[in-house]
């Protein structure tokens, strides 16, 4: 039995809410009003961040496209990307992928994937041109960007789609372009065309993300 000065002399222990335990002969003790009342106040907390839950919808959308119906200068930007995969050093996934990028001024600068033997080392194609366009072309808004890949002998049947490194750089050069940057992933029959970086990275994380918090 609990002894009691030990509890006036307050020697218990609170085990979890409501329940004590008495430090000297170590009987507990369950104080219903402690856990009736943190019940309570509980199910309050759930009813009000129930009431707080809402649902964010984050949409994209492409245009998909037969290789016929694409206006004739993204034709031959697409056209570009394809020859590129030649160019690709891929010996270790086999997996060529060649990117071509329409500047502001007219040009096109290509790149392939450049891989290496330290495997993080590689780098995809499409930062392949988009970090030597910003390099070499300072200033210069970039316009679209095809992109396709290449392996077991014939172009990949689904349209490519970029890794999430490679959307995060389109959309900040995008940004630095001042306009929409349309991005064209190849298949072997279709072509998915959005009208801008920022559709294939909904959410992301720009510059503004950084300054909000200063
Ligand atoms: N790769 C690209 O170059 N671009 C993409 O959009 C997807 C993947 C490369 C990286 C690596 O060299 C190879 O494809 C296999 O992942």
């Amino acid at each position: 039995m609990c002894d009691d000065k030990c509890y006036k002399n307050r020697r218990t222990e609170s085990l979890r809410s409501g329940v004590r335990q008495c430090g000297y002969c170590k009987s507990t003790t369950i104080h219903l009003d402690t856990l009736a009342f943190n019940g309570i106040f509980y199910i309050f907390a759930l009813i009000y961040n129930m009431k707080n839950m809402h649902e964010l919808k984050i949409e994209t959308r492409a245009q998909v496209f037969s290789y016929a119906e694409l206006p004739a200068s993204l034709q031959a930007l697409v056209q570009r990307a394809k020859e590129q995969v030649q160019n690709s050093y891929s010996p270790y996934s086999h997996f060529a992928v060649g990117a071509a990028l329409l500047l502001d001024n007219g040009e096109i600068l290509t790149g392939s994937n450049q891989e290496n033997a330290a495997y993080p080392s590689g780098l995809c194609a499409e930062r392949t041109v988009l970090f030597y366009a910003h390099a070499n072309r300072p200033g210069i808004g970039m316009r679209a960007l095809a992109i396709a890949g290449y392996t077991n002998g014939s172009y990949v049947d689904d349209p490519i789609s970029p890794c999430g490194s490679c959307r995060q750089v389109m959309a900040e050069f995008e940004q630095t372009s001042n306009h929409p940057m349309q991005v064209l992933l190849c298949g072997a029959r279709e072509v998915y065309l959005f009208e801008s970086a920022r559709d294939l990275l909904p959410y992301s994380f720009l510059k503004e993300s950084l300054l909000s918090e200063r």
